[in-house]
């Protein structure tokens, strides 16, 4: 499909979001497409890294906001759910090139990836409250572990974005450099990763994860199930509905 390229040369998956014109928000096919790349990489002895990328002006504005509307709650076997799993378990080094915003899964699949680089026009964005939501992938564990939990309050209840530089400062991205060179810098980190061993890639990746391997999993299907939940109550339906209709949203009621 066009909204996702794949591309494999020297030992390289590259997967790009092309949807650029609806700022690469995410739809159940894109979520399909994405996770089948990562599980033919995993299984393809020539694949060794694959590299996530989106436009030089845009990662993600997440998932698409129409199919949060229209789409059916999501369970374990949902496009959105499945692209979680596959992402966060995915065994060899997972690379990422982030330009623009990087908006609700834009900014937590990242927690997922192995080296992220930014452009310095990144803006991460966690707005699941502002939309009546709950944190999803993994973040509500993931973030406050990783920015101790009164920047990830920041990020998570008031919604407010950050700068690469917060991203940096806090471990959620390797290095800044300008949003021209962020995939070619991405290109040759995962080059110099494909030339190493492949077993010992994945054995020490495996290791680096492990005691994380299990509470992430566990807390993704909680927040899925919250999640759920909540994109069918009022606060989520008038968020969702009142970006559609290009209006502030009016949470008196909810
Ligand atoms: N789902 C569906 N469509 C989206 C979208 C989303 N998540 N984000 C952007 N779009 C669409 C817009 O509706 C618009 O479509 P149109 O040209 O047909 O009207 C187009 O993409 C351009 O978006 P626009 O908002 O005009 O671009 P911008 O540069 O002013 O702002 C963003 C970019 C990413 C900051 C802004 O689009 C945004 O906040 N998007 C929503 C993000 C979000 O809440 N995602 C859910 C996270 S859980």
């Amino acid at each position: 499909m066009t909204d996702i390229l794949t591309h494999t040369e020297d030992g390289i998956l590259t997967i790009t979001l092309n949807r650029v014109a609806k700022k690469n928000s995410l739809t159940s096919a894109m979520y399909t497409a994405i996770a089948d790349a990562l599980d033919g990489a995993a299984a393809d002895a020539s694949v060794r890294v694959a590299v996530i990328q989106g436009h030089e002006t845009i990662f993600s504005a997440g998932n698409d906001i129409g199919d949060f509307l229209n789409a059916p709650a999501p369970t374990a076997e949902s496009p959105v759910i499945r692209f979680l799993r596959v992402i966060s378990t995915f065994p060899k080094p997972l690379v990422a090139a982030v330009c623009g915003a990087a908006v609700g899964v834009g900014t937590t699949m990242l927690l997922h990836c192995d080296l992220v680089y930014a452009g310095d026009n990144a803006a991460f964005s966690l707005p699941f409250v502002n939309l009546g939501l709950c944190p999803e992938a993994g973040s509500s564990y993931l973030l406050p572990r990783l920015m101790g939990h009164q920047r990830a309050a920041e990020a998570l209840l008031l919604g407010d974005p950050f700068t690469a530089e917060t991203a940096l400062e806090v471990g959620l991205i390797n290095r800044i450099v300008p949003p021209a060179e962020v995939h070619a810098l991405a290109h040759r980190q995962a080059l110099r990763l494909a030339a190493k061993p492949l077993a010992s890639l994945v054995t020490s990746k495996r290791l680096m994860k492990q005691e994380l391997a299990a509470p992430v999993a566990e807390r993704m299907a909680e927040e899925t199930g919250l999640f759920g939940k909540m994109l069918r109550e009022p606060a989520a339906k008038e968020a969702l509905t009142a970006f559609m209709e290009n209006r502030k949203p009016d949470f008196s009621n909810c």
